[in-house]
């Protein structure tokens, strides 16, 4: 077996010291004879042929780096890695072809060209806006000023790799991000590799797999709407989840809500904030007299969507913020409109009821009431024929 950490050891100190053009094949790593022979590899497209002296039915492929190492199976030469396995050659790497039951092997290292220090730094992407993505890396601290950067691309394994079509530039015209549009977010790996030119030295290249989702920072949700219907339900929050370009189950989000006073947007943080599955809230801490501020984003959950919170909605206002004071006169007095208009339509009922059955008046008075005009007239008509002082007196009153 191959003493892994130790050929890495081994690499290091070569691309330290042996800045050559290395990148094209695989170094010699032990001098037995083998039937396994002549090693090469494609690193660009990880694919690693040999030679044998022997018919074997069965080859173990691995490649080792600093950080992991894969195994492979394969009946014959070459052996390919795919994409998926993810594994960045820019610190070197070391491949190895043995032949299963036996101890026949064969190992070569990768030494990539250049000094370390002279490869790009803090490489990182980002998608933003349902498709379109920037990619941003700094020059490495050891490349000579003239160094140009050069950032390639390879989306899925099924597309060709592409060169970077918009750089981003400093002020010395040298490459420093890139701009892509129309990125479609596939549910593979996508491989960057960004390499390099100097006329002084040789430049180390960096790659990178990026599983796309994982860097797409979520629009917010859609249509966020608030309406208050008042007690008992308190206010509906409804919206939409937000757009991307990959995601088509709708259950693949989580949403946390925010939800702040207006007047005190600092002080009244809701604690726990709250999330939630689906695309409908009832806020039931809702009081009438203030306004609110709302504003929501999203999450992937148990998806491929990426599980960091995206970007916040537009903040929204609800709630009617009715002043205390005034509303409690308002309501008063409608209150007491009403229970005056109740009163005397009560009473009135009551009272003209009452008027023709029982007589609340005084005896004396109660027989002018009845009597209609016919009737006094008819008393006035009589008047002299009656003649007595009784009966003027009457008349007077009447008139
Ligand atoms: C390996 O097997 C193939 C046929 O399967 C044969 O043509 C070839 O000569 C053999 N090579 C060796 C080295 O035995
Ligand atoms: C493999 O094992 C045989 C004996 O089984 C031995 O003669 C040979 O030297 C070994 N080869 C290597 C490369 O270790
Ligand atoms: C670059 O990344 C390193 C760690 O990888 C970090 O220490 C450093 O602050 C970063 N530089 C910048 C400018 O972000
Ligand atoms: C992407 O890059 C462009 C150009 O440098 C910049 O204007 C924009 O703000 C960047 N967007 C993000 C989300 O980083
Ligand atoms: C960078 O890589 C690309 C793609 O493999 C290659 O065509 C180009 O020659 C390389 N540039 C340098 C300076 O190595
Ligand atoms: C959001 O609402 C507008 C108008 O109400 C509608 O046209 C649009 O389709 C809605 N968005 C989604 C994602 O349904």
């Amino acid at each position: 077996m191959v003493d892994t950490p130790g050929l890495i050891r081994v690499i290091w100190w070569m691309t330290l010291f042996h800045p050559l053009h290395a990148d094209t094949y695989c170094m010699k790593l032990e001098t037995q004879e083998s039937p396994v022979t002549n090693l090469i590899l494609n690193w660009r497209k990880m694919e690693l042929s040999w030679e044998s002296s022997m018919n074997f039915s069965e080859y173990t492929c691995a490649v080792s780096t600093d950080k992991t190492s894969i195994q492979k199976k394969v009946e014959s030469a070459p052996c390919h890695f795919p994409k998926e396995v993810k594994l960045p050659l820019h610190n070197g790497a070391v491949f190895t072809i043995e032949v299963p039951n036996t101890n026949i092997s064969k190992s070569c290292a990768f030494c990539p060209g250049g000094m370390p220090g002279t490869a790009i730094t803090n490489f990182s992407c980002v998608i933003y806006s349902v498709s379109l993505m920037n990619c941003t890396w700094h020059a490495g601290r050891d490349a000579p000023g003239d160094t140009q950067y050069f950032l390639y691309w390879q989306n899925s394994g099924e597309e060709e790799e592409r060169e970077c079509e918009l750089y981003v530039k400093d002020e010395n015209g040298r490459h420093t991000g890139c701009q892509f549009q129309n990125v479609m977010i596939k549910d593979t790996t996508t491989y960057f590799m960004v390499n390099g030119s100097s006329k002084d030295s040789l430049i180390r290249f960096h790659d990178e797999y990026i599983e796309l989702y994982t860097i797409e920072r979520l629009t917010p949700p859609l249509n966020v709407t608030a309406s208050c219907t008042g007690y008992p339900q308190g206010c509906i929050i409804e919206w939409q989840e937000p757009l991307t370009s990959h995601v088509e189950n709708k259950n693949c989000f989580q949403y946390e809500i925010n939800i702040q006073n207006k007047d005190e947007p600092k002080e009244e943080k809701m604690d726990p904030p709250v999330r939630v599955r689906n695309y409908r809230y009832e806020f039931q801490n809702f009081n009438v007299k203030k306004i609110y501020i709302l504003k929501i984003r999203a999450r992937g959950k148990h998806c491929f969507v990426n599980s960091n919170w995206g970007e916040w909605s537009e903040p929204i206002e609800f709630g009617q913020g009715k002043d205390d004071f005034i509303s409690v006169i308002l309501v008063l007095i409608a209150l007491g409109t009403i229970s005056v208009t109740l009163l005397q339509s009560f009473l009135c009922k009551r009272y003209c009821s009452f008027k023709r059955i029982c007589s609340p008046i005084p005896q004396p008075r109660d027989k002018f009431n009845i009597l209609t005009d016919e009737d006094t007239q008819k008393e006035y008509v009589n008047l002299p024929k009656k003649g007595s002082t009784e009966d003027i007196i009457m008349v007077e009153e009447m008139t």
